[in-house]
């Protein structure tokens, strides 16, 4: 199988590269089946965060790849659109922080991807946009629904109703990407991020992510029920004495995930 992904690894953080820059990194089927196959397997490493990036300048992810899709039959689009949906999904229930590190042009699902990333930072470059109603479809892979929870309906249904494109300093403006980094340091500042989270208590990280995840979207007082459920699983952590007994002591915490 040809790695349509590249994976480097700097302890408890990776960097995935999607090394297709020639199709401008877009989503092929076997790119699609190395990427769930990573996600999947990111908890049982105890991954503790993800940079995704995309190899080159040119693009972070151009969607899917629309010269395969050209190719591909209705029950074929269906079922990779499935299995985009499930990954994405994924992505978002794991333990593991992801950041997007957005290296060039994300649309579509490029941005779709980004969008269920955890955090987001650009290079000054880098361009992102929902175009899916200029090719006769909309959004696939979650966009309609995550841009809107993200950046609120009003603005997501300018940025997918026209279809146009913004750049990062729009984006960033609008809540789209959390950070831009300077010229030529994008992902020396995304693993600086990701290694800021990491230094932190990893059950502590991950209940925080899901607390979020999942009150967001809740009634008030569900939402806050189940932040205390989240909460509840930090209590009984060597880690929560450690971060204590390091306070006391005047000195870095080191925390094991237990
Ligand atoms: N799927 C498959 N191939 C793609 C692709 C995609 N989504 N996007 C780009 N490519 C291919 C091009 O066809 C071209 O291949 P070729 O050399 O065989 O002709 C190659 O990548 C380079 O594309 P090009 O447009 O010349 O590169 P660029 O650097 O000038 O622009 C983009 C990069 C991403 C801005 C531009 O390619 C683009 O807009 N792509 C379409 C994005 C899109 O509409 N995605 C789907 C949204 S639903």
């Amino acid at each position: 199988m040809s790695e349509e992904l590249r994976v480097d690894a700097h302890g408890a953080v990776e960097v995935w590269t999607i090394d297709g820059e020639a199709r401008r990194n877009s989503i092929s089927q076997a790119m699609l089946a190395q990427f769930e196959a990573l996600v999947d397997g990111a908890s049982a490493k105890r991954l503790r965060a993800v940079v995704l990036t995309g190899a080159g300048d040119k693009a972070f992810c151009a969607g899917a790849d629309l010269k395969e899709r050209a190719g591909m039959a209705e029950p074929e689009v269906r079922g990779f659109l499935d299995k985009l949906r499930q990954t994405l999904r994924d992505i978002e229930r794991s333990n593991t922080i992801f950041i997007a590190a957005l290296n060039g042009a994300a649309f579509g699902g490029g941005t779709e991807l980004a969008l269920a990333c955890d955090l987001r930072i650009a290079a000054p470059g880098a361009e992102l946009g929902l175009t899916e109603v200029k090719l006769g479809i909309i959004p696939g892979g979650g966009g309609t629904v995550r841009l809107a929870r993200l950046i609120g309906p009003g603005r997501a249904k300018d940025l997918i109703l026209t279809g146009r494109k913004v750049k990062s300093a729009e984006a960033l403006a609008l809540g789209v990407v959390n950070r831009i980094a300077p010229e030529g340091a994008l992902l020396g500042e995304a693993l600086a991020w990701a290694n800021e989270i990491a230094d932190n208590a990893p059950i502590a990280v991950a209940a925080a992510k899901a607390a979020i995840n999942e009150g967001f979207d809740l009634p008030l007082d569900d939402a806050l029920a189940c932040e205390q459920r989240h909460y509840a699983k930090t209590l009984p952590t060597k880690d929560r004495l450690e971060g204590l007994a390091a306070f006391r002591e005047k000195r870095k915490p080191v925390y094991r995930g237990e």
